[in-house]
């Protein structure tokens, strides 16, 4: 299957680094112009309970942005009330449900959607009913995968965090373990009718075996292309993501 596997970018850590010195810049939302106009598809940003990077206010530019340039923003939120009040709000193009604890670095693991079904469906159905689609960001287990699909939701956004980390630090079996995991989730996803994205900890490494997965649509990739950008500018970062994606895609 050679189908192109979208890029969303996520810049979040735009906003890290800004808010390390609380001054306006750099700017997320000129960021996402220069990933946009690199190669990216479109622009994924995490509205943290705890606001540590992106703002209320950058979510609002983004979106009128992004909706004004008709280029699709992915929000992604954890599953409370207050997000889902912003969400409506701002009707992003897309929403991608994800666990949120405030003593963890980055999102460390999946939804637990098997166990949180009563709470985590109405949650997509008023998402999907103010016309967003959305996504659950969940790890590459059939439980999981199954009972996303019993919600309701139209995607899955498989963590591919362990795979990445296994895959950086030489652990070689552990990584094709994980793989063979995420191959066969996005196998049962996509024959329950999902569709199938990845991210979590990509880099350049470790991008082309997850976008050679045939039935895998989209990409969320943030933090390893805000750090390359110190080095090679954003532009050329996301635009080397975007040829590594393309050529792993030809060849699988
Ligand atoms: N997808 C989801 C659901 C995420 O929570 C994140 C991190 O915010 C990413 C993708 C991007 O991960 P990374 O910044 O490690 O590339």
């Amino acid at each position: 299957m050679s189908q192109r596997v979208r890029l969303g970018v996520n810049i979040d850590h735009v906003a890290t680094i800004r808010n390390a010195r609380g001054v306006a810049y750099p700017d997320p939302a000129r960021a996402a112009i220069v990933a946009l106009d690199a190669g990216a598809d479109g622009v994924t940003a995490h509205l943290r309970e705890d606001r540590r990077h992106i703002s209320d206010a950058d979510i609002a530019n983004l979106a009128a942005m992004l909706r004004e340039r008709g280029r699709p923003l992915n929000l992604e939120m954890a599953v409370t009330s207050e997000m889902l009040e912003i969400a409506l709000k701002h009707r992003p193009h897309a929403v991608c449900l994800v666990p949120e604890r405030r003593e963890e670095r980055t999102t460390e693991g999946g939804l637990d959607v098997a166990g949180g079904h009563n709470w985590i469906a109405p949650f997509v159905q008023k998402l999907t009913d103010a016309g967003s689609r959305v996504s659950l960001f969940i790890g590459a287990d059939p439980l999981q995968i199954e009972a996303a699909s019993r919600t309701g939701a139209a995607v899955i956004e498989l963590h591919t965090g362990a795979y990445c980390d296994a895959a950086r630090d030489g652990e070689a079996a552990q990584a094709s373990e994980i793989l063979t995991a995420l191959r066969a989730g996005a196998t049962l996803g996509a024959s329950l009718g999902l569709e199938i994205h990845a991210g979590h900890g990509i880099d350049y490494d470790t991008v082309a075996p997850i976008a050679a997965i045939p039935e895998v649509a989209e990409l969320n990739i943030g933090h390893f292309l805000v750090g390359e950008a110190i080095f090679v500018g954003l532009a050329e970062a996301v635009a080397e993501m975007r040829r590594r994606i393309d050529a792993a895609r030809v060849g699988s």
